[in-house]
C-alpha cells in the first residue's frame, strides 16, 4: 500500500476471525513500533504481548466486559516506563514524555499491523489497577493502551473527521 492509503484506510477493528496471526507478524509489529520517536530516544516503553486464552479474557473483564477483546488472538499492553523516562527528565518524564512515547509507538504499531493485513484496535478504557494485578505490572509503569489483534472479520465505514480549517489556528489559538 502507498504511505496514504495506509493512513487513510486504517480502521479500528472491533470484530476478529477465528485464524491464527503468526508470532512473526507480531514481532514486525513490535519492531516498527521501536523505530517511532521518542524525547531523547530514551524510549520509555515497554509491551506486553499477551495470547493466551485466561489472560485475554481476564483483561476483556478489567476494560468492561468487551466481548471482542477477548475473541481476539493478541493483546499488545503497552506500558509507558514512568521511571525510565524520570531519570533523565525529571517530573516532564514521568508525566508527559513516557506517554507520548508510548503513544507514538502505539501509532506506528496500529499501521503496521493493518500494512500486514491485520485488524487492530487502540483501547484506552480498562481499568489500571486490575490489569497491572493480572499482568504483575511494577508500580513505576504505567499500563497506558491495549492494542487488540487479530484477522478482520469487518470492514468499518470511515469515521467522520474534522475539517482541516476546525483544527487549524494560524498564528495564534
Ligand atoms: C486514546 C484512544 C483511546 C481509545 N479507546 C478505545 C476504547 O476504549 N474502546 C474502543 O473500542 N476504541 C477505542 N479507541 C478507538 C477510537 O474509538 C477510534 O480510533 C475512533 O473512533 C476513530 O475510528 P478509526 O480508528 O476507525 O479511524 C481509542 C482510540 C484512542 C486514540
Amino acid at each position: 500500500m502507498e504511505f496514504n492509503e495506509i493512513i487513510e484506510t486504517r480502521r479500528s477493528i472491533r470484530k476478529f476471525k477465528d485464524k491464527n496471526v503468526e508470532m512473526d507478524l507480531i514481532e514486525k509489529i513490535i519492531l516498527n513500533g521501536i523505530w517511532a520517536p521518542s524525547a531523547g530516544n530514551i524510549q520509555s516503553w515497554d509491551v506486553i504481548i499477551v495470547q493466551e486464552n485466561e489472560n485475554k479474557s481476564k483483561i476483556s473483564k478489567a476494560a468492561y466486559m468487551r466481548d471482542f477483546i477477548s475473541k481476539s488472538q493478541f493483546i499488545l499492553v503497552v506500558c509507558a516506563n514512568m521511571e525510565r523516562s524520570a531519570e533523565v527528565y525529571g517530573e516532564r518524564g514521568r508525566e508527559l514524555y513516557c506517554i507520548q512515547d508510548a503513544s507514538a509507538a502505539t501509532q506506528n504499531m496500529l499501521l503496521t499491523a493493518h500494512n500486514l493485513g491485520l485488524g487492530a484496535c487502540w483501547v484506552g478504557s480498562f481499568n489500571e489497577d486490575a490489569v497491572c494485578d493480572i499482568l504483575n505490572i511494577p508500580k513505576s509503569v504505567r499500563p497506558v493502551a491495549l492494542i487488540i489483534i487479530g484477522y478482520p472479520d469487518e470492514k468499518p465505514y470511515p469515521p467522520t473527521r474534522r475539517s482541516i480549517d476546525e483544527v487549524i489556528h494560524i498564528e495564534k489559538y
